[in-house]
């Protein structure tokens, strides 16, 4: 593996745990007003990211490199003051997730990485998925406004989110 390989996914591991931590603050922000729903959303969302930070983890072992970690920021949670703002940033982030997970394999092919190039193909499909939830809840909210009986249904179907344990690479899916 090439040092500019191994960057790049030290780098990814410190994204996926900031999207963690990004995720469990607006978790937090929504249960501090009572949107246990929409927090139980989040709080998955946080533990998936998790596990996708853990799939870098594991790749970069199974070639031979010990991972590192490094520091992650806090998350910046200004001007979210409603539900409609959470899923906005959700969707904001996301949409640089995408970018970083595409920055990786277009490095993999300039790299000849093909084992990359493979192992990165299941983000690839996830960060479609991960931006069309995001766009979904949010033109819901942005659609409803912050009040009403339609926020309490929201909460409610997010409320049934289950999770499943999963880190790419690694468990089946
Ligand atoms: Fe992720
Ligand atoms: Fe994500």
């Amino acid at each position: 593996m090439t040092d500019k390989i191994k960057n790049i996914l030290n780098e990814q591991i410190r994204e996926e745990m900031y999207s963690s931590n990004l995720y469990l603050a607006l978790a937090g922000r929504l249960e501090s007003w009572n949107l246990k729903g929409m927090a139980n959303w989040m709080q998955i969302q946080a533990k998936e990211e998790h596990n996708h930070a853990l799939g870098f983890f594991f790749f970069l072992l199974s070639r031979g490199q010990e991972p590192v970690l490094s520091a992650i920021a806090q998350p910046d949670l200004q001007g979210i003051d409603k539900p409609a703002d959470v899923f906005a940033a959700a969707l904001k982030h996301e949409q640089h997730i995408t970018a970083c997970i595409n920055a990786i394999y277009e490095a993999a092919k300039e790299e000849k990485d093909y084992a990359l190039e493979s192992f990165i193909r299941w983000y690839i499909d996830e960060q479609v998925e991960e931006e069309a939830n995001a766009t979904e809840i949010s033109d819901k909210l942005k659609m409803i406004g912050s009040e009403g009986p339609a926020v309490y249904m929201i909460d409610n179907e997010l409320g049934a989110r289950t999770f499943t344990e999963f880190i790419p690479g690694k468990t089946a899916a």
